[in-house]
């Protein structure tokens, strides 16, 4: 009797809602299906260097109940890279080597890596130095990863983020205040502008369209003109102002440089150039918490059993992703070619433009560039 084929599967990055579609479809599948043995690593590749192992066989009942959970069953870091590998002595070391050793040394052929283009860029590497058969599957909420059309997490995010809109629209007009929103994104503005567009707010404020605070706080007063005394203000957290920085949080642990401070910025410049009754709220993380949607529980499940589908034709040194409605499968090395970032001139911007949307960039009367 042959051996069983024994796959690695660990999350890594930041969590996203569908992170456990991925884990189910991939567990049911491949061990009730296909007679695989499918270990879980924790904490992207920690569980692999504790001290009992965090490592684990998945069974159907690991999975059953976990399709509406938000976070991870895994659990995750964003510390959690091999090649500056942070040991318990505070020393940053490269383990990468010895990362795909205790892999197959746990009789692993391969490794499922689900995780966003840092977790996608260190499985390319590992796979290019080191030999390891590598599939990745891309998540991220910022809906920034190159190659693919869509990550999962990007859909309950909005949802959220289109809600708090939504919410603060009637604070704000029962008291006739400039409500601002800042949102997660990093250097993208899926976020913002989505919701933006679906919540309805007045101005959106995105990295990819430097901004000038003239024109929003012309579109602020013009509302008030018209006796639409409230605005609602959605700031994506990497939009920089025209010739300035972008704005960056000191926090001590997680990711080196973090986000944050510019939905602060546009408040505080509203209130101090207009002296109108104005508010910020920052959602963070609570975009990232929570149930999945149904959208982001069905391209997790379809991006998980893809994975399956290129261990299966061993196909390996791929990463799953969703192009023109599609479900395919690009290089894992292409992720690491920059970010996917709104296009100024698309047709989402342009119809925000024609709802009256301003982004910062247009003359004091409002018209676009
Ligand atoms: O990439 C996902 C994301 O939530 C970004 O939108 C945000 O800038 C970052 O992660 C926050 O990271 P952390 O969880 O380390 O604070």
């Amino acid at each position: 009797m042959t051996a069983p084929r024994t796959i690695g599967i660990m999350t890594g990055g930041g969590d996203a809602p569908g992170l456990n579609a991925v884990i189910r479809v991939v567990v049911k599948r491949g061990v009730t299906n296909l007679g695989w043995r499918v270990l879980g690593i924790e904490h992207s590749f920690d569980g692999l260097f504790a001290d009992p192992p965090g490592v684990k066989a998945l069974g159907r009942d690991d999975v059953r109940g976990i399709l509406r959970r938000g976070g991870t069953i895994l659990g995750t870091t964003n510390r959690g890279d091999p090649f500056a590998f942070e040991g318990e002595d505070g020393v940053v070391r490269d383990v990468s080597a010895e990362t795909v050793a205790r892999l197959q040394g746990l009789g692993c052929e391969g490794l499922i890596g689900i995780g966003g283009d840092g977790t996608q860029s260190i499985c390319a590497r590992l796979s290019e130095r080191h030999g390891l058969k590598v599939v990745g599957v891309p998540k991220t909420i910022d809906n920034d990863i190159l190659a693919t059309d869509a990550t999962f997490g990007f859909d309950s995010a909005v949802a959220y983020a289109t809600d708090a809109v939504d919410r603060l629209h009637s604070t704000a007009e029962a008291h006739d205040r400039v409500m601002v929103v800042e949102v997660m994104g990093r250097h993208a503005g899926w976020i913002a502008l989505e919701a933006g567009v679906a919540g309805g707010a007045d101005i959106v404020l995105i990295p990819e369209i430097p901004f000038r605070m003239e024109p929003v706080i012309a579109k602020v007063l013009r509302r008030r003109i018209r006796r639409r005394g409230f605005s609602i203000i959605v700031v994506a957290e990497g939009a920089v102002p025209a010739g300035g920085q972008i704005f960056e949080q000191k926090v001590s642990g997680g990711s080196a440089v973090k986000l944050g401070g510019a939905g602060r910025f546009v408040s505080e410049e509203i209130a101090r150039r207009t002296g109108l009754d104005t508010r910020y709220t920052v959602l963070g993380h609570l975009l990232r918490g929570g149930t999945p949607s149904h959208a982001d529980r069905i391209l997790a499940t379809r991006f998980g059993n893809h994975a399956v589908d290129l261990v299966l034709e061993n196909r390996w040194g791929r990463m799953v992703a969703m192009q023109q409605g599609r479900i395919t499968d690009v290089p894992i090395a292409d992720v690491a070619r920059g970010f996917r970032t709104i296009d100024p001139g698309a047709d989402l911007v342009r119809a925000a433009r024609g709802v009256g949307i301003v982004f910062g960039d247009e003359n004091e009367d409002g018209a676009p560039p």
